[in-house]
């Protein structure tokens, strides 16, 4: 008999009934609980992206003080790109990760230079500007352009795993594809602005790394991890895993 190696089969992705309860509980959330966060109440790219920057390796209690305080001195790309590089990277002390205001400096006078002090919108470009990956444009292009784009961050990317898949290891390349592909899938066509930010702030307070709150949780009825053991930081044992 011929030996040939069968197609590996690709997991498949929430079936649309799913994908639509998924929604509807997030959001159902994230209307009574989600955060007044000042990056909430603006659609300015510059600004969205100057937060997002901020917010990829500090807390939110952290970012908060310095992102009103960067506002005021830089309010616009034009302000940032006139500073001096050094006078970006005092500003932002003490985030840290000084790469940061470096970065956002430089897009700051590619903008200017290049883009007529606008942040192009295409994913591409957007790509193109080191500090911006795959998570930051599809934040940008979400929560500034009110595109329908995808996310996947630490937060996202657990909720997103606990919630539909389950096992497998989280961090591996393979799976990382796989929940891109699921955030898409799950992703609404209206209110992606809320959806995105909801999923944030879910994994941040309700599904947090530790100490997830599995019993208030909305979404333990069908989560593939539910009830989470927090002595062996995954799913309980005695527990059958969902289909
Ligand atoms: N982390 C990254 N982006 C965020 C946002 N927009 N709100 C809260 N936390 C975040």
């Amino acid at each position: 008999m011929l030996n040939v190696p069968r197609a590996r089969k690709t997991p498949p992705l929430p079936a649309p009934a799913l994908r639509r309860w998924f929604r509807r509980r997030l959001l159902q959330w994230y209307d009574k609980h989600g955060r007044d966060l000042p990056w909430r109440e603006t659609r300015d790219p510059y600004h969205i992206l100057v937060s997002e920057v901020m917010l990829q390796q500090t807390q939110v209690d952290r970012v908060l003080p310095k992102y009103r305080e960067w506002l005021d001195r830089y309010p616009t790309f034009e302000a940032l790109a006139e500073a001096p590089e050094h006078d970006a990277v005092t500003t932002w002390y003490p985030l840290g990760y000084n790469i940061r205001p470096r970065r956002l400096h430089a897009i700051a006078r590619e903008a200017v230079e290049s883009y007529g002090g606008q942040l192009p919108q295409d994913e591409e470009t957007l790509l193109s500007f080191k500090g911006i990956g795959e998570y930051t444009a599809g934040a940008i292009r979400s929560f500034a352009f009110g595109e329908r784009a995808a996310i996947l961050d630490t937060n996202v990317a657990r909720v997103l795993f606990r919630v539909f898949v389950g096992r497998g290891d989280p961090k591996s390349h393979a799976m990382k594809r796989r929940l891109w592909d699921i955030s898409w899938a799950v992703l609404p066509h209206k209110h992606v602005f809320d959806f995105n930010q909801a999923l944030m702030d879910f994994g941040a307070t309700v599904c947090s790394a530790r100490a997830p709150q599995c019993q208030p949780c909305p979404l333990s009825s069908r989560c593939r991890t539910y009830p989470f053991d927090a002595t062996s930081s995954r799913r309980a044992s005695k527990v059958t895993t969902r289909s």
